[in-house]
């Protein structure tokens, strides 16, 4: 007997729109995760050193596709952000999505990041001639719980500055970020999935949780709400971005904890989840595909995922590092892709 429609659900060529990938060994455990479920997405520049020119990119991009080869996912390339020259950037432009600007020190690996978003604004210029989308980790140095609050008036800058440009503000983790979409026509975001799950509570309400802590920090629950509801409507400028980023267990486990949720492996299953939950399985395809493809323009590899409700416990490790739901049940799983 066939299972019965609500206990399965298709989705076509699952985006995931910010993921780090890392290199070496590490990428060749965390890389298979996001291609098998996904049929591509976006990969982040922070890598020491950064990749911040087209050798490194294109020899990046290489070492990526020989991890993944044959699994149908498209990795979209950024750049990281620095003052690049009109060439440089038409030279590189065939072989990115976007670039990714980071203010200086406030992430892992952005200390070679900008330190006054004004000396941007000559590349940002070119960036938007050339249509080349910027892509932002929009936090301020300030208190932790205000940092991507005091962000917004930087990205409303930018917007009214470079109309022309496609700003997406990543990760975003606060009802003012989710309602400055609405306010200019050139701004869109990414959600992850653990900050539609989680608030700060979990990650420090109890016992310190080191593998629910990332940058931006878990929030408010009205915050969480306002992402929610974002996501299962979901708003049209809205896509989906796990920001996966896995660090070894021993830099997670350790006195100065790293920043990242590793939600590669379970990622597709919990979002299917959570909008099984809400009755808005019908609206997934957009916030995990749809709305990517038709704000960047990409096509990804069409590529059929079936997912099955059919409860599995989630590994404790992938290698050396501790995923998001280590131990705990997820309801749903994928059963079959089909390139
Ligand atoms: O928590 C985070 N981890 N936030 C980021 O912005 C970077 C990421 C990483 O690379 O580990
Ligand atoms: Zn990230």
């Amino acid at each position: 007997m066939s299972a019965p429609d609500e206990q399965i659900c298709t989705l076509i060529s699952p985006l995931d729109m910010h993921i780090h990938f890392r290199e070496g060994a590490m990428l060749r455990t965390v890389a298979p995760l996001s291609a098998r479920d996904f049929a591509g997405g976006v990969i982040m520049p922070n890598l020491v050193p950064p990749v911040d020119n087209l050798e490194r990119l294109l020899r990046y991009r290489a070492e990526i596709e020989a991890a993944i080869s044959g699994m149908g996912f498209t990795p979209y390339m950024t750049l990281f952000f620095r003052a690049y020259s009109e060439a440089e950037l038409r030279a590189v432009r065939p072989h990115i999505i976007g670039v990714k600007l980071y203010p200086a020190g406030v992430t892992t690996h952005s200390e070679a990041g900008v330190q006054n978003i004004r000396d941007a604004e000559p590349t940002l210029e070119i960036m938007e001639d050339l249509g080349i989308p910027l892509l932002v980790h929009g936090e301020t140095s300030g208190f932790v719980l205000d940092r991507e609050r005091e962000f917004l008036p930087i990205y409303a800058h930018l917007a009214r500055r470079f109309p022309r440009l496609t700003i997406v503000m990543e990760h975003i983790t606060t009802r003012e970020a989710v309602a400055l979409l609405d306010e200019y026509p050139n701004l869109y975001a990414t959600i992850t999935l653990h900050h539609l799950q989680i608030t700060l509570d979990d990650v420090a309400g109890g016992l310190l949780q080191p593998h629910l802590f990332c940058k931006p920090i878990a929030k408010r629950p009205e915050d969480r709400a306002a992402l929610l509801r974002a996501a299962l409507a979901p708003h049209p400028k809205v896509m989906f971005g796990s920001d996966s980023a896995p660090h070894p267990v021993s830099a997670k486990e350790a006195a100065a904890c790293a920043a990242g949720v590793f939600s590669a492996p379970v990622a597709l299953p919990l979002l299917v989840e959570i909008f099984a939950q809400h009755d808005a399985l019908d609206r997934l395809q957009a916030f995990i595909s749809d709305n990517a493809q038709r704000i960047y323009g990409v096509t990804p590899p069409h590529k059929k995922v079936i997912l099955q409700r059919k409860p599995w416990t989630v590994p404790q490790r992938y290698g050396d590092v501790t995923p998001y739901y280590a131990g705990r049940t997820v309801e749903w799983q994928v059963v079959q892709t089909m390139l």
